[in-house]
């Protein structure tokens, strides 16, 4: 591969800043360009839904319910890396421009405002998009989606006490949302319409448990429930069985569609994703993709894949830069995503999919590990409040370690000993 002198990557989230980071720590030396369609300097989503939301006049409450650095990072404290970080490793910043056309044989990106630039090597990280639910936004309620910073700041502006906010869907920012608004002292109803919470994250056991604690705290859940429309005269929300649900404020979270609208129109093979090889490679000639959006082969499980989590947006980036200057390793990587609502740290971490699984903790002192076996290994592990031995889980799962279920019931057995830590 000859050498490149300028690497242009397209979106400025987690993945595309980790990308220009490691190409300059990698030693590379020629022009990196960041382009993204996002304004603000690149930040950090996971804070969008919990601490962003909830953080202000309500600190001192918030400090006591969430646990972790994250969730407790202040809106102007959510910046991935300071701007002297950028000037300082000569990566360029073109923010608030969204790229519309790559001209793969010519090694041409077109940016919105006109200007062209010529790369020898693309990165793709758009990221993914809140999917929208038509049939819910005509009407006098609002309706908010949750996807970028300027979506939280105007989110929590309704946030106040006593409202009455219902969240469509809920799966991770449905439930995020809605433990964040509890804190607002808001009235919460999660309409979902599959039959249990975040049932495309957690297995079961884990989701009901976590069903329980919002129920607990006051957040009325609707399974099975789907939502038709508005109700007239700002009455609310309809729903499919007739009755209407009074509402201030909507908040749709029904997932997130992989952004490959450029990729798609620039002739990239895309299915549901951009699809890459294990490398990072797209179907064009020197642009690779990572993130979000991408469509790859996972290692690890051995099957075609598309993961929304931080880590894999993270890890799969720096992979990926690696990969574009010259250093051809799979990106092989555990599918690990976490999510903090209230005092409770929830972790999934592989498959969890499997006939046998073994549960160590106490449920009542919400603090868990539920390992998941297969053919004796283990292949997955759940968690709440329990990110130690979760990192051991971790290990055990990459480590294709073989270990009993009797042995991993047996809560004198060493985690950590057995994940060689
Ligand atoms: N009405 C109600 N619920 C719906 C509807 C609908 N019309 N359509 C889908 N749902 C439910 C799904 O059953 C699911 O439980 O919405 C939920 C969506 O959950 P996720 O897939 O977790 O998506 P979301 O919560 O929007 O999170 C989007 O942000 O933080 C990241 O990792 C997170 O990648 C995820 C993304």
């Amino acid at each position: 591969m000859p050498p490149a002198d300028t690497i242009v990557i397209v979106g400025s989230g987690l993945a595309g800043v980790s990308a220009a980071g490691t190409l300059r720590e990698s030693g590379f030396g020629g022009r990196i360009v960041l382009v993204g369609e996002e304004p603000e300097l690149p930040y950090d989503r996971p804070p969008l839904s919990k601490g962003v939301l909830v953080h202000d006049e309500y600190a001192a409450l918030v400090a006591s319910h969430l646990p972790t650095d994250i969730a407790l990072r202040a809106p102007d404290n959510i910046t991935l890396r300071t701007a002297a970080w950028y000037e300082e490793r000569r990566i360029e910043l073109m923010l608030g421009v969204r790229a519309s056309a790559i001209d793969a044989a010519a090694h041409r990106l077109r940016l919105a405002s006109g200007l062209e630039l010529t790369y020898d090597r693309l990165i793709l990280t758009p990221g993914a998009r809140a999917r929208r639910l038509p049939a819910v936004e005509t009407g006098t309620v609002p309706v908010a989606y949750l996807r970028t910073l300027r979506d939280a700041i105007e989110l929590r502006r309704h946030l106040q006490p006593g409202r009455r906010i219902v969240l469509l869907g809920g799966g991770v920012i449905g439930m995020e949302v809605a433990a964040s608004s509890v804190l607002r002292e808001c009235q919460v109803t999660v309409v979902e319409l599959a039959t249990r919470i975040m049932s495309r994250a957690l297995p079961a056991e884990t989701s009901d448990y976590l069903a329980a604690y919002h129920r607990a705290k006051g957040v009325q859940l609707l399974l099975g429930t789907a939502a038709s429309a508005q109700a007239p005269a700002g009455a609310g929300l309809q729903l499919a069985d007739g009755t209407t649900l009074a509402a201030d404020l909507l908040v749709v979270g029904i997932g997130v569609q992989p952004d490959t609208q450029l990729a798609q129109a620039s002739g990239l093979k895309c299915e549901d994703g951009i699809v890459v090889d294990a490398c990072g490679a797209t179907s064009a000639p020197d642009v690779y993709a990572a993130g979000d959006a991408v469509r790859y082969p996972d290692a690890f499980f051995g099957r075609m894949l598309r993961s929304e989590n931080w880590m894999h947006a993270q890890n799969q980036a720096i992979a990926v830069a690696r990969n574009v200057l010259g250093a051809t390793r799979p990106y092989a990587q555990v599918p690990h995503m976490w999510s903090d609502q209230y005092d409770l740290k929830v972790q999934v971490s592989g498959r969890y999919d499997t006939a046998e699984h073994v549960r160590r903790g106490d449920v009542a002192r919400n603090k868990f590990l539920v390992l998941h076996l297969e053919g004796g290994r283990v292949v997955g592990a759940t968690g709440i409040n329990e990110a130690r031995d979760m990192k051991y889980a971790q290990r055990l799962i990459e480590a294709r370690t073989v270990i009993g279920a009797a042995q991993l019931a047996d809560p004198a057995f060493n985690l950590k000993k057995a994940a060689g830590a």
